[in-house]
């Protein structure tokens, strides 16, 4: 068995081979219902919880079809009607799961809730995010941008605006499939340190370039995400707005990378403050496969956690 708590903690080569099942798979299923069940049913009879302390609509939804494709059962649970939220303790909530499910997903504010779940539980635990990070997202990006321009492996990816949870698994990706990374965005939402580290460790380039023009120039793939995400407060957003508004994906900014530059945004988007209508909507943008390819990359997750 085998958590799936971060990509920096997935070996390279179990990526790839998640990566190219979830292409297999997705090929697999091409013309068919989206309630049609797989041709192979690994996850027969299987029960997995999906556990929710912050608001979902496309891993909530990916994880619960992606695993009836598979022939198996979820249950969808809200930390806040759990003990989980009402002082259980973490260790204790893993081990009573783990009598009664074959794996845990879980979405959470601080990672340790992740990492000692991990730690306690007997079935596979998955992170559907933290505050920290968003591995299966990034897992979809990867399998996104191969599907339109091949393999990712030295391609440049620029970040633009805070480098938040899902800029972090962004960082552990460019390490571990082999690309270059450019962020822009204020100094005050730097990604912190060890992530641009691991990336730097594993032999990647990663750049800070405060003006977004500069940092675009021969961009393959532009992403951006909210400029307030779940874990920050409310009382911070007039700040933060104005701190991002310079690294709004536009028009004119995309204009200045490459002309095949790819547009990603994990969403839910704000339409108008991190990017504009135009290229979400427009020619470069991807968006909507990325989301699609939550459901083929989690199953593969699945898959690879619980070996079958
Ligand atoms: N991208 C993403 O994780 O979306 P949800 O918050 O809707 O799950
Ligand atoms: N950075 C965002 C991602 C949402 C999928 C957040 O954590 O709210």
């Amino acid at each position: 068995m085998n958590h799936f708590l971060d990509i920096h903690k997935t070996a390279a080569g179990d990526l790839r081979q998640i990566i190219d099942q979830a292409g297999a798979m997705k090929q697999a299923r091409l013309g068919r219902p989206k309630g049609a069940p797989d041709n192979d049913q690994p996850l027969a009879g299987h029960m997995v919880a999906l556990i929710f302390e912050k608001p979902s609509t496309r891993t909530r939804v990916s994880f619960d079809v992606g695993v009836r494709q598979m022939g198996g059962e979820t249950m969808v649970l809200s930390g806040n009607d759990m003990q989980l939220g009402h002082g259980e303790t973490i260790a204790d909530t893993a081990r009573v799961l783990s009598r009664y499910v074959d794996m845990i997903m879980i979405r959470t504010f601080d990672e340790t809730v992740l990492t000692e779940m991990a730690d306690y539980a007997d079935v596979p635990v998955i992170n559907g995010l933290t505050d920290r990070t968003h591995p299966c997202q990034i897992m979809a990006d990867v399998m996104t941008f191969e599907e339109h321009r091949g393999p990712i492996a030295g391609k440049k990816v620029v970040w633009t605006g805070d480098g938040n949870n899902v800029c972090a698994s962004f960082l552990h990706a460019a390490g571990q499939f082999g690309f270059n990374f450019t962020f822009t965005g204020p100094s005050q939402l730097d990604p912190e340190e060890a992530f641009m580290g691991f990336a730097r460790k594993m032999g990647s380039t990663v750049t800070v370039e405060r003006d977004p023009f500069k940092a675009v120039e021969n961009a393959d793939l532009i992403v951006a995400d909210t400029w307030v995400s779940m874990h920050d407060s409310q009382s911070s957003k007039e700040r933060r707005h104005n701190m991002l508004r310079p690294y709004q994906v536009n028009e004119d900014l995309i204009g200045h990378a490459k002309p095949d530059a790819l547009f990603m945004h994990c969403l839910p988007a704000h339409r108008e403050e991190e990017v504009t209508s135009a290229v979400m909507d427009g020619p470069q943008s991807v968006i909507f496969d990325e989301a699609e390819n939550r459901l083929h990359a989690q199953k593969a997750i699945m898959r690879w956690c619980l070996g079958v």
